[in-house]
Protein backbone atom coordinates (compact mmCIF):
# COMPACT_ATOMS: atom_id res chain seq x y z
CA UNK A 1 0.00 0.00 0.00
CA UNK A 2 1.13 3.28 -0.82
CA UNK A 3 0.89 5.95 1.71
CA UNK A 4 0.01 9.35 1.21
CA UNK A 5 0.81 12.46 3.81
CA UNK A 6 -2.36 14.64 4.89
CA UNK A 7 -0.92 18.39 5.33
CA UNK A 8 -3.28 20.02 7.59
CA UNK A 9 -2.50 23.41 8.35
CA UNK A 10 -5.09 23.33 11.82
CA UNK A 11 -3.56 20.36 12.96
CA UNK A 12 -0.35 22.25 13.74
CA UNK A 13 1.14 21.85 10.05
CA UNK A 14 1.76 18.07 11.36
CA UNK A 15 2.65 15.47 8.63
CA UNK A 16 -0.11 12.39 9.10
CA UNK A 17 1.07 9.77 7.12
CA UNK A 18 -2.16 7.73 6.42
CA UNK A 19 -1.22 3.92 6.24
CA UNK A 20 -4.27 2.51 7.61
CA UNK A 21 -8.04 3.09 6.82
CA UNK A 22 -11.39 1.64 6.54
CA UNK A 23 -11.29 1.89 2.57
CA UNK A 24 -10.37 -0.05 -0.20
CA UNK A 25 -8.44 2.80 -1.47
CA UNK A 26 -4.89 3.60 -0.49
CA UNK A 27 -5.58 7.30 -1.09
CA UNK A 28 -8.10 8.38 1.27
CA UNK A 29 -8.32 9.86 4.28
CA UNK A 30 -9.04 7.55 7.31
CA UNK A 31 -11.64 7.91 9.54
CA UNK A 32 -11.06 9.57 12.56
CA UNK A 33 -8.60 12.45 10.33
CA UNK A 34 -12.01 12.56 8.62
CA UNK A 35 -14.39 13.25 11.32
CA UNK A 36 -11.85 15.75 13.53
CA UNK A 37 -12.08 17.29 10.45
CA UNK A 38 -15.66 17.48 9.45
CA UNK A 39 -15.68 18.65 13.10
CA UNK A 40 -13.84 21.58 12.19
CA UNK A 41 -15.77 22.57 9.46
CA UNK A 42 -15.54 22.88 5.77
CA UNK A 43 -11.23 22.65 5.66
CA UNK A 44 -8.98 22.61 3.07
CA UNK A 45 -6.18 20.30 3.40
CA UNK A 46 -3.43 18.70 1.25
CA UNK A 47 -2.95 15.32 0.08
CA UNK A 48 0.46 14.41 -1.24
CA UNK A 49 2.50 11.35 -2.57
CA UNK A 50 4.67 10.08 0.74
CA UNK A 51 7.82 12.22 -0.33
CA UNK A 52 6.50 13.96 -3.28
CA UNK A 53 5.13 17.10 -3.95
CA UNK A 54 1.25 17.78 -2.93
CA UNK A 55 -0.89 16.97 -5.79
CA UNK A 56 -4.53 17.74 -4.43
CA UNK A 57 -6.22 19.89 -2.34
CA UNK A 58 -9.78 20.82 -1.82
CA UNK A 59 -12.23 21.02 0.88
CA UNK A 60 -14.33 18.17 2.68
CA UNK A 61 -17.32 18.91 0.72
CA UNK A 62 -16.25 17.02 -2.72
CA UNK A 63 -13.64 14.39 -1.29
CA UNK A 64 -14.70 12.19 -3.96
CA UNK A 65 -13.56 14.87 -6.64
CA UNK A 66 -10.12 14.48 -5.50
CA UNK A 67 -10.17 11.14 -5.02
CA UNK A 68 -11.18 10.39 -9.01
CA UNK A 69 -8.53 12.87 -9.68
CA UNK A 70 -6.05 11.07 -8.05
CA UNK A 71 -6.67 8.04 -9.13
CA UNK A 72 -6.21 9.81 -12.74
CA UNK A 73 -2.88 11.08 -11.73
CA UNK A 74 -1.85 7.73 -10.74
CA UNK A 75 -3.37 5.85 -13.54
CA UNK A 76 -0.90 7.86 -16.19
CA UNK A 77 2.04 7.97 -13.52
CA UNK A 78 1.33 11.76 -14.35
CA UNK A 79 -0.44 14.90 -14.42
CA UNK A 80 -2.43 15.50 -17.83
CA UNK A 81 -0.52 16.61 -20.61
CA UNK A 82 -3.46 19.09 -21.08
CA UNK A 83 -2.47 22.85 -19.68
CA UNK A 84 -4.84 25.00 -17.78
CA UNK A 85 -6.34 28.11 -18.53
CA UNK A 86 -4.81 31.93 -17.23
CA UNK A 87 -7.22 33.51 -15.53
CA UNK A 88 -7.40 37.27 -14.28
CA UNK A 89 -10.42 37.20 -11.74
CA UNK A 90 -11.44 40.10 -9.04
CA UNK A 91 -14.22 41.71 -7.46
CA UNK A 92 -15.12 44.55 -9.68
CA UNK A 93 -16.92 47.68 -9.28
CA UNK A 94 -19.66 48.88 -11.79
CA UNK A 95 -17.38 51.54 -13.28
CA UNK A 96 -13.86 48.74 -13.62
CA UNK A 97 -12.13 49.19 -9.95
CA UNK A 98 -11.21 47.06 -7.77
CA UNK A 99 -9.68 49.03 -4.66
CA UNK A 100 -10.39 52.72 -3.53
CA UNK A 101 -7.41 54.93 -4.24
CA UNK A 102 -6.09 53.73 -0.60
CA UNK A 103 -6.09 50.40 -1.82
CA UNK A 104 -9.32 49.47 0.14
CA UNK A 105 -11.79 47.43 -0.65
CA UNK A 106 -14.82 48.79 1.03
CA UNK A 107 -18.13 47.75 0.01
CA UNK A 108 -16.81 45.68 -2.90
CA UNK A 109 -15.99 42.71 -0.12
CA UNK A 110 -19.28 42.90 1.08
CA UNK A 111 -20.85 39.50 -0.40
CA UNK A 112 -17.54 37.61 0.65
CA UNK A 113 -19.65 37.62 3.85
CA UNK A 114 -23.61 38.13 3.23
CA UNK A 115 -24.94 34.63 3.15
CA UNK A 116 -25.47 31.46 4.89
CA UNK A 117 -22.85 28.69 3.29
CA UNK A 118 -19.87 28.88 5.14
CA UNK A 119 -16.66 28.60 2.21
CA UNK A 120 -13.19 28.24 2.39
CA UNK A 121 -10.89 28.63 -0.53
CA UNK A 122 -7.68 27.66 0.96
CA UNK A 123 -6.97 29.45 4.48
CA UNK A 124 -8.27 27.82 7.65
CA UNK A 125 -8.55 30.79 8.96
CA UNK A 126 -10.33 32.85 6.23
CA UNK A 127 -14.05 31.27 6.24
CA UNK A 128 -16.14 33.32 3.53
CA UNK A 129 -20.24 33.04 4.25
CA UNK A 130 -22.05 33.02 0.74
CA UNK A 131 -25.11 32.53 -0.60
CA UNK A 132 -25.39 29.18 -1.72
CA UNK A 133 -25.51 30.65 -5.41
CA UNK A 134 -21.68 32.49 -4.50
CA UNK A 135 -20.32 29.09 -2.76
CA UNK A 136 -21.67 26.88 -5.96
CA UNK A 137 -19.83 29.07 -7.92
CA UNK A 138 -16.88 29.31 -5.62
CA UNK A 139 -16.14 25.73 -5.25
CA UNK A 140 -16.58 25.00 -9.26
CA UNK A 141 -14.26 27.81 -10.02
CA UNK A 142 -11.21 27.91 -7.00
CA UNK A 143 -11.11 24.17 -6.84
CA UNK A 144 -9.80 24.27 -10.75
CA UNK A 145 -6.68 26.90 -9.26
CA UNK A 146 -3.43 25.37 -9.16
CA UNK A 147 -1.25 28.01 -8.40
CA UNK A 148 -1.59 31.99 -8.51
CA UNK A 149 0.19 35.17 -10.19
CA UNK A 150 0.33 37.74 -7.69
CA UNK A 151 1.69 41.24 -8.03
CA UNK A 152 4.41 43.04 -5.42
CA UNK A 153 1.79 45.06 -4.33
CA UNK A 154 -1.17 42.65 -3.40
CA UNK A 155 1.97 40.98 -1.77
CA UNK A 156 2.96 43.44 0.57
CA UNK A 157 -0.65 44.91 1.54
CA UNK A 158 -1.42 40.63 2.47
CA UNK A 159 1.89 40.52 3.49
CA UNK A 160 1.56 37.01 1.10
CA UNK A 161 -1.30 35.88 3.01
CA UNK A 162 1.10 35.25 5.65
CA UNK A 163 2.94 32.32 3.84
CA UNK A 164 -0.70 30.48 2.89
CA UNK A 165 -1.95 30.84 -0.70
CA UNK A 166 -4.78 32.45 -0.45
CA UNK A 167 -6.18 30.19 -3.48
CA UNK A 168 -3.94 26.74 -5.09
CA UNK A 169 -0.78 25.24 -4.15
CA UNK A 170 2.12 27.77 -4.95
CA UNK A 171 2.01 31.46 -5.48
CA UNK A 172 4.67 33.61 -8.20
CA UNK A 173 4.98 36.93 -7.16
CA UNK A 174 6.28 39.68 -10.01
CA UNK A 175 8.43 41.69 -8.56
CA UNK A 176 11.51 43.27 -9.51
CA UNK A 177 12.79 43.85 -5.57
CA UNK A 178 12.55 40.20 -4.19
CA UNK A 179 12.18 41.00 -0.26
CA UNK A 180 15.04 40.02 1.70
CA UNK A 181 13.31 39.68 5.07
CA UNK A 182 10.19 36.97 4.20
CA UNK A 183 9.50 35.54 7.27
CA UNK A 184 8.23 32.53 5.46
CA UNK A 185 10.96 30.73 3.44
CA UNK A 186 9.66 27.32 3.21
CA UNK A 187 5.98 28.74 1.96
CA UNK A 188 5.17 27.98 -1.74
CA UNK A 189 5.82 31.45 -2.59
CA UNK A 190 8.26 32.11 -5.73
CA UNK A 191 9.65 35.61 -6.35
CA UNK A 192 10.48 36.50 -10.20
CA UNK A 193 11.80 39.11 -11.65
CA UNK A 194 12.43 38.34 -14.86
CA UNK A 195 9.52 39.21 -16.09
CA UNK A 196 5.79 38.56 -15.80
CA UNK A 197 5.52 36.42 -18.79
CA UNK A 198 8.00 34.40 -16.85
CA UNK A 199 6.06 34.01 -13.96
CA UNK A 200 3.10 32.94 -15.93
CA UNK A 201 5.07 30.15 -17.50
CA UNK A 202 6.13 28.77 -14.05
CA UNK A 203 3.09 29.27 -12.74
CA UNK A 204 1.29 27.13 -15.78
CA UNK A 205 4.41 24.42 -15.28
CA UNK A 206 3.26 24.13 -11.89
CA UNK A 207 -0.60 24.17 -12.10
CA UNK A 208 -0.37 21.16 -14.52
CA UNK A 209 -3.87 20.95 -15.93
CA UNK A 210 -5.44 22.91 -13.30
CA UNK A 211 -5.94 27.19 -14.06
CA UNK A 212 -3.52 29.58 -13.10
CA UNK A 213 -5.45 32.62 -10.94
CA UNK A 214 -3.74 36.29 -12.03
CA UNK A 215 -4.63 39.46 -10.19
CA UNK A 216 -6.62 42.19 -11.98
CA UNK A 217 -4.83 45.02 -11.84
CA UNK A 218 -1.45 46.05 -13.20
CA UNK A 219 -1.06 42.45 -14.47
CA UNK A 220 -4.14 42.11 -15.64
CA UNK A 221 -3.71 45.25 -17.94
CA UNK A 222 -0.22 43.60 -19.22
CA UNK A 223 -0.46 40.78 -19.49
CA UNK A 224 -3.79 41.02 -21.62
CA UNK A 225 -1.74 43.17 -24.18
CA UNK A 226 0.60 40.22 -24.30
CA UNK A 227 -1.75 37.88 -25.18
CA UNK A 228 -1.58 35.68 -22.09
CA UNK A 229 -4.46 35.61 -20.75
CA UNK A 230 -7.20 32.90 -21.16
CA UNK A 231 -10.15 33.55 -19.41
CA UNK A 232 -12.03 36.92 -17.17
CA UNK A 233 -13.91 35.76 -14.07
CA UNK A 234 -15.55 39.23 -12.76
CA UNK A 235 -17.11 39.20 -9.27
CA UNK A 236 -19.35 41.96 -10.38
CA UNK A 237 -20.89 44.63 -7.31
CA UNK A 238 -23.29 47.18 -7.54
CA UNK A 239 -21.27 50.31 -6.62
CA UNK A 240 -19.54 53.10 -8.28
CA UNK A 241 -15.95 54.13 -6.95
CA UNK A 242 -15.06 56.72 -9.58
CA UNK A 243 -11.91 56.44 -8.76
CA UNK A 244 -9.15 53.78 -7.23
CA UNK A 245 -7.12 50.81 -8.84
CA UNK A 246 -8.23 49.98 -12.61
CA UNK A 247 -9.69 46.44 -13.16
CA UNK A 248 -7.52 46.25 -16.46
CA UNK A 249 -4.71 48.59 -14.82
CA UNK A 250 -3.06 50.32 -17.62
CA UNK A 251 -4.42 48.45 -20.38
CA UNK A 252 -3.89 50.43 -23.88
CA UNK A 253 -4.01 47.74 -26.59
CA UNK A 254 -6.43 47.35 -29.08
CA UNK A 255 -10.09 46.55 -27.96
CA UNK A 256 -9.97 43.21 -26.51
CA UNK A 257 -12.68 41.15 -27.69
CA UNK A 258 -14.44 39.10 -25.16
CA UNK A 259 -17.10 35.84 -25.23
CA UNK A 260 -20.72 36.35 -23.69
CA UNK A 261 -20.72 35.95 -20.29
CA UNK A 262 -21.66 33.01 -18.33
CA UNK A 263 -23.66 34.14 -15.40
CA UNK A 264 -24.31 33.45 -12.03
CA UNK A 265 -26.15 35.95 -9.74
CA UNK A 266 -25.13 35.99 -5.72
CA UNK A 267 -26.42 38.46 -3.07
CA UNK A 268 -25.09 41.43 -4.35
CA UNK A 269 -22.51 40.00 -6.54
CA UNK A 270 -22.91 39.09 -10.45
CA UNK A 271 -20.20 36.21 -10.96
CA UNK A 272 -19.53 37.16 -15.07
CA UNK A 273 -16.97 34.60 -16.65
CA UNK A 274 -15.85 35.72 -20.43
CA UNK A 275 -13.00 33.62 -22.85
CA UNK A 276 -11.12 36.21 -24.17
CA UNK A 277 -11.01 35.96 -27.96
CA UNK A 278 -8.12 35.71 -30.04
N1 LIG B 1 -11.11 43.55 -5.67
C1 LIG B 1 -10.33 42.48 -5.71
O1 LIG B 1 -10.81 41.35 -5.91
C2 LIG B 1 -8.86 42.61 -5.49
C3 LIG B 1 -8.08 41.46 -5.51
C4 LIG B 1 -6.70 41.61 -5.35
C5 LIG B 1 -6.16 42.87 -5.19
N2 LIG B 1 -6.95 43.97 -5.16
C6 LIG B 1 -6.39 45.28 -5.03
O2 LIG B 1 -5.49 45.47 -6.12
C7 LIG B 1 -4.45 46.37 -5.73
C8 LIG B 1 -3.10 45.76 -6.09
O3 LIG B 1 -3.02 45.69 -7.48
P1 LIG B 1 -2.06 46.67 -8.27
O4 LIG B 1 -2.42 46.55 -9.69
O5 LIG B 1 -2.11 48.02 -7.65
O6 LIG B 1 -0.62 46.12 -7.96
P2 LIG B 1 0.01 44.64 -8.08
O7 LIG B 1 -0.34 44.03 -9.39
O8 LIG B 1 -0.34 43.88 -6.85
O9 LIG B 1 1.57 44.95 -7.99
C9 LIG B 1 2.19 45.79 -8.92
C10 LIG B 1 3.67 45.71 -8.67
O10 LIG B 1 4.17 44.45 -9.11
C11 LIG B 1 5.47 44.60 -9.66
N3 LIG B 1 5.40 44.31 -11.09
C12 LIG B 1 4.35 44.47 -11.92
N4 LIG B 1 4.67 44.11 -13.17
C13 LIG B 1 5.96 43.74 -13.12
C14 LIG B 1 6.87 43.25 -14.11
N5 LIG B 1 6.49 43.08 -15.38
N6 LIG B 1 8.12 42.94 -13.73
C15 LIG B 1 8.51 43.08 -12.45
N7 LIG B 1 7.70 43.54 -11.47
C16 LIG B 1 6.44 43.88 -11.82
C17 LIG B 1 5.84 46.06 -9.43
O11 LIG B 1 6.37 46.13 -8.11
P3 LIG B 1 7.93 46.39 -7.78
O12 LIG B 1 8.50 47.19 -8.92
O13 LIG B 1 7.87 47.15 -6.50
O14 LIG B 1 8.56 45.06 -7.64
C18 LIG B 1 4.48 46.73 -9.43
O15 LIG B 1 4.48 47.99 -8.77
C19 LIG B 1 -4.64 46.62 -4.25
O16 LIG B 1 -5.29 47.85 -4.07
C20 LIG B 1 -5.55 45.48 -3.81
O17 LIG B 1 -6.36 45.85 -2.71
C21 LIG B 1 -8.30 43.86 -5.31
Amino acid sequence: MSSLVLLNPQLDDKKRTIDSHPYRHDDYLDDDVARRLAEQGSITFTLALKHGRPLLNGSLSDPGHRLRRLRQIRSTGRRSQTMGKVIASATVSLDGFIADESDGVGPLFDWYQNGDVPFNGGDPERVFHVSAASAAYMEETWSQVGTAVIGRRLFDITNGWNGRPAAGDAVFVVTHRPPTDWPFPDAPFTFVTDGLASAIARAKAAAGDKDVSLTGGDLLGQALAAGLVDELQVDLVPVVFGKGVRFFGAYDGPPALLGNPKIVQGDRVTHLRYDVRR
